[in-house]
């Protein structure tokens, strides 16, 4: 694991686009594994200002999202395909063709599960796939649970994740009670990830998961056995690591 220390949300979020932008510009159609959330909004802010200065370019980039809620459609302000086209796609020069989200209006979910990991495969997997953690642990919406679930899959989701998404809606009523989620085997076969944590409610967690055992019941601990983690936190989020851990620090 590498350790990105950043002082604040700014310069997180500039040192995280700096690894995507590597990314991009070594790999010009690589397939990214995007996130949404509130932690890589100021990353994708960063990539505009620095595709808009044409120091970058997306022309034949691809992209894998981690995750969509069931029931909400492209045109949901809610929804993760809106969140994308509005924080990222829709400022930079992606061919939306390019650009995957699971569909959470699909009839057969099931279906869907199975053709978006087609999808993936069929791309050659992910290149650099960008991970949050919700304070329960989860990556994507692997959600805590008794095993590993490997595929995409559709999850009841945790009412500690309910209770915390339902800042961006009118009501808890409104949070949708299940997602569609890439699973842990395609998030762990990327070749190289990026995971982004900010502010002192991610600091206890941030430590169990990559410190604490290999569980679960904690999904992004997994992260402690890939070959290629890049760790991009700020001070806050990091603040129990480094009670526990002085050494790295
Ligand atoms: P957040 O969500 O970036 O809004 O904190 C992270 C996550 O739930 O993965």
């Amino acid at each position: 694991m590498k350790l990105i220390r950043a002082k604040d949300y700014n310069d997180m979020s500039r040192k995280a686009a700096n690894v995507v932008s590597a990314t991009v510009i070594l790999r010009p159609n690589c397939v990214l594994g995007l996130a949404t959330g509130s932690t890589p909004v100021g990353m994708y802010k960063q990539l505009i200002a620095w595709y808009e200065k044409g120091d970058l370019d997306f022309k034949a980039v691809k992209s894998i999202n981690l995750d969509e809620y069931v029931g909400l459609d492209a045109y949901n302000d809610q929804g993760y395909r809106y969140f994308m086209n509005e924080n990222l796609f829709n400022h930079v020069n992606i061919d939306k063709s390019n650009t995957s989200v699971p569909n959470g209006m699909a009839a057969d979910v099931e279906q869907e599960c199975r053709r978006y990991d087609k999808h993936i495969a069929d791309l050659g997997g992910v290149d650099l796939q960008v991970l949050g953690i919700g304070n329960n642990g989860h990556i994507g919406f692997n959600e805590p649970d008794e095993a590993f679930e490997q595929q995409t899959h559709l999850v009841d989701l945790a009412q500690k994740t309910i209770d915390a998404n339902s800042r961006f809606f009118a009501s808890i009523d409104d949070v949708p009670k299940q997602a569609i989620t890439m699973g842990i085997k395609s998030i762990m076969q990327a070749k190289a990830i990026i995971l982004l944590a900010s502010g002192e409610g991610k600091a206890d967690i941030m430590e169990t998961a990559l410190f604490g055992p290999i569980t679960p019941k904690v999904p992004a601990s997994i992260l402690q056995l890939h070959p290629n983690l890049t760790v991009v936190a700020d001070e806050a989020a990091l603040q129990v690591v480094a009670q526990k851990h002085p050494e790295l620090f």
